[in-house]
């Protein structure tokens, strides 16, 4: 079982889509609405179509009740664009507690959000996740970062052809 992903030290090496991509992340912290943690997280998907969808982590008081930006991100592009696939989402944190000096990771629920659009759109969705001194470290596919998923395919309501 293998979990792939490398880092890139240079932005540059990034398409200037991914590179752009990457820098609305990073504002995308400024938007997180995060009283209790102070963690700030943003994020950006490029859809298909061109269109990207930007979110942030949104906390609440009654602590569960909130969502990751990755899952506000997604599920909005989801909403507004049903069935349009993700093609590569930025991830960004900040945090006035620390410094974010390795990529912060879509924590277990993200991932299995994002594997089930990535299977659903049969193409990879691309993650970037970036740190504060620069560096990115790129994730090729959804499925790689979360090997021997739980797959929701036994629960659709659809007959079964039998
Ligand atoms: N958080 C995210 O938005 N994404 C992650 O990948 C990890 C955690 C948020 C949830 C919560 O609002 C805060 O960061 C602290 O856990």
């Amino acid at each position: 079982m293998h979990i792939r992903y490398y880092e890139v030290e240079d932005m540059e090496v990034l398409s200037k889509q991914e590179q752009e991509l990457v820098a609305l992340s990073r504002q995308m912290c400024d938007q997180a609405y995060a009283p209790y943690s102070a963690f700030y997280v943003g994020a950006a998907v490029l859809l298909e179509n061109g269109e990207v969808v930007k979110g942030s982590n949104q906390e609440n008081g009654a602590y569960p009740s909130g969502l990751c930006a990755e899952r506000v991100a997604a599920f909005a592009a989801s909403a507004m664009f049903p069935g349009m696939p993700m093609k590569v989402m930025a991830v960004s944190a900040r945090s006035n507690r620390m410094k974010i000096d390795k990529p912060v990771s879509p924590c277990g629920a993200c991932r299995q959000v994002l594997l089930e659009y990535e299977l659903a759109q049969e193409a990879p969705m691309k993650i970037l996740l970036t740190t504060e001194a620069g560096s990115i470290t790129v994730i090729d596919q959804v499925r790689d970062l979360l090997p021997l998923a739980f797959s929701g395919n036994g629960l659709k309501n659809e007959p079964s052809g039998e």
